[in-house]
Protein backbone atom coordinates (compact mmCIF):
# COMPACT_ATOMS: atom_id res chain seq x y z
CA UNK A 1 0.00 0.00 0.00
CA UNK A 2 1.58 3.06 -1.13
CA UNK A 3 1.85 5.76 1.55
CA UNK A 4 -0.08 9.36 2.21
CA UNK A 5 -0.49 11.71 4.91
CA UNK A 6 -2.97 11.34 7.31
CA UNK A 7 -6.14 12.95 7.07
CA UNK A 8 -7.19 13.60 10.72
CA UNK A 9 -4.02 14.20 12.02
CA UNK A 10 -4.35 11.70 14.28
CA UNK A 11 -2.73 11.78 17.85
CA UNK A 12 0.48 9.81 17.83
CA UNK A 13 -0.15 6.76 19.65
CA UNK A 14 -3.16 5.97 17.55
CA UNK A 15 -2.91 2.39 15.66
CA UNK A 16 -5.19 3.77 13.01
CA UNK A 17 -4.61 6.15 10.50
CA UNK A 18 -6.92 7.58 8.18
CA UNK A 19 -5.76 8.38 4.18
CA UNK A 20 -7.46 9.92 1.28
CA UNK A 21 -6.23 6.81 -1.57
CA UNK A 22 -5.95 7.63 -5.10
CA UNK A 23 -6.68 5.86 -7.83
CA UNK A 24 -3.59 3.84 -8.31
CA UNK A 25 -3.33 3.64 -4.65
CA UNK A 26 -6.73 1.73 -4.54
CA UNK A 27 -6.00 -0.22 -6.92
CA UNK A 28 -3.03 -1.78 -5.25
CA UNK A 29 -5.11 -1.79 -2.39
CA UNK A 30 -8.21 -3.84 -3.86
CA UNK A 31 -7.95 -7.04 -2.35
CA UNK A 32 -7.79 -5.30 1.41
CA UNK A 33 -11.00 -2.95 0.49
CA UNK A 34 -12.36 -6.49 -1.26
CA UNK A 35 -11.75 -8.07 2.57
CA UNK A 36 -13.46 -5.70 4.29
CA UNK A 37 -16.44 -4.92 1.90
CA UNK A 38 -17.17 -9.19 2.32
CA UNK A 39 -16.67 -8.47 5.99
CA UNK A 40 -19.19 -6.05 6.32
CA UNK A 41 -21.55 -7.75 4.16
CA UNK A 42 -21.15 -11.24 5.87
CA UNK A 43 -21.94 -8.61 9.53
CA UNK A 44 -25.58 -8.57 8.14
CA UNK A 45 -24.77 -5.10 7.32
CA UNK A 46 -27.06 -3.87 4.30
CA UNK A 47 -25.30 -2.37 2.14
CA UNK A 48 -26.30 -3.39 -1.61
CA UNK A 49 -25.19 -6.50 -1.07
CA UNK A 50 -26.12 -9.89 -0.18
CA UNK A 51 -24.95 -12.79 1.81
CA UNK A 52 -22.27 -15.29 -0.06
CA UNK A 53 -20.93 -11.87 -1.42
CA UNK A 54 -16.99 -12.72 -1.67
CA UNK A 55 -14.17 -10.86 -1.06
CA UNK A 56 -13.08 -11.22 -4.91
CA UNK A 57 -16.56 -10.01 -5.73
CA UNK A 58 -15.94 -7.24 -3.12
CA UNK A 59 -12.98 -6.23 -4.99
CA UNK A 60 -14.72 -6.26 -8.32
CA UNK A 61 -16.99 -3.83 -6.92
CA UNK A 62 -14.19 -1.39 -5.72
CA UNK A 63 -12.54 -2.04 -9.10
CA UNK A 64 -15.30 0.21 -10.53
CA UNK A 65 -14.78 2.91 -8.42
CA UNK A 66 -11.08 3.19 -10.05
CA UNK A 67 -12.44 5.54 -12.89
CA UNK A 68 -14.27 7.80 -11.11
CA UNK A 69 -11.69 8.39 -8.12
CA UNK A 70 -9.07 8.85 -11.47
CA UNK A 71 -11.74 11.70 -12.64
CA UNK A 72 -12.26 13.33 -8.79
CA UNK A 73 -15.83 12.16 -8.68
CA UNK A 74 -15.66 10.28 -5.61
CA UNK A 75 -12.95 10.58 -3.05
CA UNK A 76 -11.99 7.36 -1.03
CA UNK A 77 -10.67 7.48 2.32
CA UNK A 78 -9.33 4.51 4.54
CA UNK A 79 -8.42 3.82 7.75
CA UNK A 80 -5.65 1.62 8.17
CA UNK A 81 -3.95 -0.29 11.05
CA UNK A 82 -0.49 -1.54 9.84
CA UNK A 83 -1.22 -2.70 6.29
CA UNK A 84 -4.68 -3.91 6.91
CA UNK A 85 -7.69 -1.84 5.51
CA UNK A 86 -10.27 -1.53 8.48
CA UNK A 87 -12.59 1.38 7.63
CA UNK A 88 -13.96 2.94 4.26
CA UNK A 89 -16.26 5.78 3.43
CA UNK A 90 -16.63 7.42 -0.15
CA UNK A 91 -17.60 10.85 -0.76
CA UNK A 92 -19.43 11.14 -4.30
CA UNK A 93 -19.39 14.80 -5.61
CA UNK A 94 -23.04 15.19 -7.08
CA UNK A 95 -22.64 15.52 -11.28
CA UNK A 96 -25.84 17.64 -11.94
CA UNK A 97 -24.90 21.13 -12.87
CA UNK A 98 -27.91 22.82 -10.47
CA UNK A 99 -26.10 20.88 -7.51
CA UNK A 100 -22.63 21.80 -7.70
CA UNK A 101 -23.25 22.69 -4.04
CA UNK A 102 -24.01 19.08 -2.85
CA UNK A 103 -22.27 15.44 -2.23
CA UNK A 104 -23.25 12.19 -1.01
CA UNK A 105 -21.58 9.51 1.73
CA UNK A 106 -21.56 6.57 0.91
CA UNK A 107 -19.63 3.10 1.64
CA UNK A 108 -19.18 3.97 5.26
CA UNK A 109 -17.66 0.71 6.67
CA UNK A 110 -15.88 -0.25 9.84
CA UNK A 111 -14.58 -4.06 9.85
CA UNK A 112 -16.86 -5.89 11.51
CA UNK A 113 -13.98 -6.48 14.75
CA UNK A 114 -13.23 -3.00 14.99
CA UNK A 115 -16.79 -1.42 15.80
CA UNK A 116 -17.65 1.04 18.91
CA UNK A 117 -14.28 3.08 19.62
CA UNK A 118 -14.64 5.82 17.38
CA UNK A 119 -13.68 4.94 14.09
CA UNK A 120 -16.81 5.56 12.05
CA UNK A 121 -17.11 9.02 13.78
CA UNK A 122 -13.38 9.34 12.80
CA UNK A 123 -14.20 8.76 8.99
CA UNK A 124 -17.15 10.52 8.48
CA UNK A 125 -15.80 13.61 10.06
CA UNK A 126 -13.04 13.15 7.60
CA UNK A 127 -15.46 12.62 5.02
CA UNK A 128 -17.36 15.97 5.97
CA UNK A 129 -13.94 17.98 5.49
CA UNK A 130 -13.18 16.50 2.53
CA UNK A 131 -16.26 17.41 0.99
CA UNK A 132 -15.87 21.04 2.38
CA UNK A 133 -12.27 21.13 1.17
CA UNK A 134 -13.84 21.01 -2.16
CA UNK A 135 -16.80 23.32 -1.41
CA UNK A 136 -19.74 21.06 -0.81
CA UNK A 137 -22.13 22.33 1.68
CA UNK A 138 -24.92 19.93 1.63
CA UNK A 139 -24.60 16.52 2.16
CA UNK A 140 -26.97 13.70 1.84
CA UNK A 141 -26.86 9.97 2.35
CA UNK A 142 -29.48 6.93 3.25
CA UNK A 143 -28.65 3.88 5.47
CA UNK A 144 -31.01 0.79 6.79
CA UNK A 145 -33.20 1.93 9.50
CA UNK A 146 -32.31 1.50 12.56
CA UNK A 147 -28.78 0.09 11.99
CA UNK A 148 -25.49 1.32 13.43
CA UNK A 149 -25.05 3.83 10.91
CA UNK A 150 -28.68 4.92 11.47
CA UNK A 151 -27.06 5.64 14.97
CA UNK A 152 -24.18 6.64 13.80
CA UNK A 153 -25.24 9.88 11.68
CA UNK A 154 -27.81 10.64 14.47
CA UNK A 155 -24.89 11.16 16.59
CA UNK A 156 -22.63 13.61 14.09
CA UNK A 157 -25.54 15.87 14.04
CA UNK A 158 -26.95 14.81 10.58
CA UNK A 159 -31.18 15.42 10.36
CA UNK A 160 -32.93 12.79 9.77
CA UNK A 161 -35.74 13.44 7.19
CA UNK A 162 -37.49 10.39 7.17
CA UNK A 163 -37.99 7.21 6.26
CA UNK A 164 -38.90 4.44 2.80
CA UNK A 165 -40.17 1.31 4.56
CA UNK A 166 -38.99 -2.15 2.81
CA UNK A 167 -36.86 0.12 0.58
CA UNK A 168 -34.29 -3.18 0.33
CA UNK A 169 -32.98 -6.06 1.75
CA UNK A 170 -30.73 -7.39 4.39
CA UNK A 171 -28.29 -9.60 3.28
CA UNK A 172 -30.00 -12.56 4.17
CA UNK A 173 -33.56 -11.02 2.51
CA UNK A 174 -35.31 -9.34 4.77
CA UNK A 175 -36.96 -6.16 3.92
CA UNK A 176 -35.28 -3.40 5.80
CA UNK A 177 -36.15 0.26 5.45
CA UNK A 178 -34.12 3.40 4.64
CA UNK A 179 -33.88 6.51 6.23
CA UNK A 180 -32.45 9.31 4.53
CA UNK A 181 -30.30 12.04 6.09
CA UNK A 182 -28.50 15.09 5.16
CA UNK A 183 -26.26 17.70 6.84
CA UNK A 184 -25.12 21.23 5.90
CA UNK A 185 -21.12 22.11 6.07
CA UNK A 186 -19.24 24.95 6.14
CA UNK A 187 -17.85 25.16 2.74
CA UNK A 188 -13.82 26.11 2.38
C1 LIG B 1 -21.98 2.16 11.08
C2 LIG B 1 -20.53 1.90 11.43
C3 LIG B 1 -19.66 2.46 10.30
C4 LIG B 1 -20.18 2.62 12.73
O1 LIG B 1 -18.78 2.51 12.94
P1 LIG B 1 -18.15 2.51 14.42
O2 LIG B 1 -16.69 2.67 14.25
O3 LIG B 1 -18.61 1.34 15.17
O4 LIG B 1 -18.81 3.83 15.02
P2 LIG B 1 -18.24 4.72 16.23
O5 LIG B 1 -17.53 3.83 17.21
O6 LIG B 1 -17.46 5.87 15.68
O7 LIG B 1 -19.59 5.25 16.88
C5 LIG B 1 -19.85 6.64 17.03
C6 LIG B 1 -21.23 6.79 17.67
O8 LIG B 1 -22.23 6.28 16.77
C7 LIG B 1 -23.25 5.61 17.53
N1 LIG B 1 -23.21 4.18 17.22
C8 LIG B 1 -22.35 3.55 16.39
N2 LIG B 1 -22.66 2.23 16.31
C9 LIG B 1 -23.72 2.03 17.11
C10 LIG B 1 -24.48 0.90 17.44
N3 LIG B 1 -24.20 -0.34 16.93
N4 LIG B 1 -25.54 1.04 18.29
C11 LIG B 1 -25.84 2.25 18.80
N5 LIG B 1 -25.12 3.38 18.54
C12 LIG B 1 -24.09 3.27 17.69
C13 LIG B 1 -22.91 5.85 18.99
O9 LIG B 1 -23.50 7.07 19.38
C14 LIG B 1 -21.39 5.99 18.93
O10 LIG B 1 -20.86 6.69 20.02
P3 LIG B 1 -20.48 5.89 21.38
O11 LIG B 1 -19.72 4.65 20.99
O12 LIG B 1 -19.69 6.89 22.15
O13 LIG B 1 -21.81 5.54 22.01
C15 LIG B 1 -20.25 0.38 11.62
O14 LIG B 1 -21.15 -0.13 12.58
C16 LIG B 1 -20.41 -0.43 10.36
O15 LIG B 1 -19.49 -0.50 9.53
N6 LIG B 1 -21.59 -1.02 10.17
C17 LIG B 1 -21.84 -1.84 8.98
C18 LIG B 1 -21.88 -1.01 7.73
C19 LIG B 1 -22.98 0.02 7.75
O16 LIG B 1 -24.11 -0.26 8.11
N7 LIG B 1 -22.60 1.23 7.34
C20 LIG B 1 -23.54 2.31 7.20
C21 LIG B 1 -24.08 2.26 5.83
S1 LIG B 1 -24.97 3.73 5.42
Amino acid sequence: MPKSDDVDGAPPGDEVALRVLSASDAEAALPGLGSLLADVVASGASVNFMHGFSAADAARFWRGQLALIAEGQRILIVAMRGEDIVGTVVVTFAHQPNQPHRADIGKMLVHSSMRRRGLGRRLLTAAEEAASAAGRTLLVLDTETGSAGHALYAACGWTEVGTIPGYALTPDGRPSGATIFYKEIAGA
